[in-house]
């Protein structure tokens, strides 16, 4: 039985239009250094009418499942908080529209933004006991708040796959974690609502709570200390959220370095996330998958800390190591293009998509095509929703 396993290939996804915060920043008639600086976001990502975290999660899934080899994987783990059925898992529309074995477990997870690390740990235990196979992760979120709410400036959407294998290309996640769970309203969403309630203030006194608890549970069980790590990947629900956990975490560890090399320790996990937002439980991978991208500097054999938060709150502290070679496998390229190929949107165009369509009358909603991507919902008839391949 192999005990190396982790993560093989990551990519991400996320929708062909943004809405830049400088234009909301305008329509507010307040600085938009409020945005780019104090909450460290630049741009949101607005899923089309034809755009949901079924079509994103099998675009960011797509270029994982083209080799001979997709047949090994066993499991389809969906991480959401925003999902679309109360029942069918969104994860089984991703399965057909990427033509996976119908040998194969499809199952979908939720605890807020934390879900994704539960399913990252869980595919790792299940590749641990069958090395043979891979377990594929997909989570895939929309985040939106209410119109004219201090969460306004945080929304986004995104989705990340990652393949988990035995001996993985990029990142081997080490078994030790230290977890801290607590039963608090800080942001929730019921059934009932399109947007979630929060309270912002205190969701963020809560994040570094949690940090610092799960980190100290994670330190009763690892060998590592706060300097065996080169870079960290925190959860992003904006930016400068990772940059205050950082600093929280580095007084926690008394640590004699300097501004600028906590800064560095961070910035390059940020890339992606100020230009597409908060993803929910795909923001700390995608902000993996920036740090592996868009790092100057080899990771080789390099420790990364990751700071997993899911409001509510379930968080974990965990690591891993960068895999030699790593560099060789990335969608790097793919990613760039993806980002620079997406359209603006003017105020009123934001409001139109905010707005999404949510057909409760089980008659036949057509809708037309705006996405640019491979997958998109075609219509929702019988309270069913179709999804095609173009
Ligand atoms: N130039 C530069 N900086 C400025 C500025 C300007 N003109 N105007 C304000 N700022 C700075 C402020 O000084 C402040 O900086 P500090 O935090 O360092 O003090 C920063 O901008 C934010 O401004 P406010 O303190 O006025 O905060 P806000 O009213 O804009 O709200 C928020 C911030 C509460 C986080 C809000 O964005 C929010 O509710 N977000 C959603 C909830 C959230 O993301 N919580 C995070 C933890 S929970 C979690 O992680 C789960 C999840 O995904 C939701």
């Amino acid at each position: 039985m192999s005990s190396v396993v982790g993560i093989d290939q990551i990519s991400f996804h996320t929708s062909n239009h943004f809405f830049d915060l400088r234009s909301l920043a305008e329509h507010q008639e307040t600085d938009p250094n409020k945005y780019y600086e104090g909450i460290g976001q630049e741009k949101m990502g607005m899923a089309a009418h034809d755009e949901d975290i079924v079509t994103m999660a099998a675009e960011a899934a797509y270029p994982l499942v083209q080799g001979d080899d997709s047949a090994a994987i066993s499991s389809l783990l969906f991480a959401t908080e925003t999902g679309i059925d109360q029942s069918k898992a969104a994860g089984i529309y991703v399965h057909r529209l990427l033509g996976l074995s119908n040998n194969c477990r499809v199952v979908e997870l939720k605890q807020a933004c934390f879900s994704a690390t539960a399913a990252l740990q869980m595919a790792c235990a299940l590749v641990a006991r069958q090395p043979e196979k891979k377990v594929l992760v997909i989570a895939s979120d929309i985040a939106r708040y209410e119109l004219n709410t201090p969460g306004e400036a945080t929304q986004g959407c995104g989705a990340v796959a990652m393949l988990v294998t035995a001996n993985p290309r990029l990142v081997e996640i080490d078994p030790e974690v230290g977890n801290h769970v607590e039963d608090v309203m800080d942001f929730w969403r019921p059934n009932y609502r399109k947007t979630a309630l929060v309270d912002g203030k205190y969701s963020t006194k809560i994040y570094l709570r949690s940090l610092k608890r799960a980190w100290e549970n994670f330190q009763a069980v690892s060998s590592l200390n706060f300097n065996d790590f080169s870079h960290f990947c925190y959860h992003l629900p904006f930016s400068r959220m990772a940059q205050k956990a950082h600093q929280h975490l580095a007084k926690v560890n008394k640590t004699t370095l300097t501004p600028e090399q906590l800064e560095a320790q961070i910035a390059d996990t940020l890339v992606y996330n100020r230009i597409i937002g908060n993803s929910y439980t795909a923001s700390m991978y995608i902000g993996l998958a920036s740090l592996l991208e868009n790092s100057a500097e080899n990771l080789a054999g390099q420790r990364i800390g990751f700071f997993s938060y899911g409001s509510g709150s379930v968080a974990e502290y965990f690591s891993g190591k960068v895999v030699s070679g790593y560099e060789a496998h990335l969608f790097t390229a793919d990613h760039a293009a993806l980002l620079q190929a997406r359209q603006p949107l003017s105020y009123e165009e934001y409001i139109h998509l905010y707005h999404a369509p949510d057909p409760t009358d089980g008659g036949e909603h057509v809708i037309p095509v705006s996405t640019k991507g491979r997958f998109r919902l075609a219509s929702i008839s019988h309270h069913k929703r179709e999804y095609v391949a173009l």
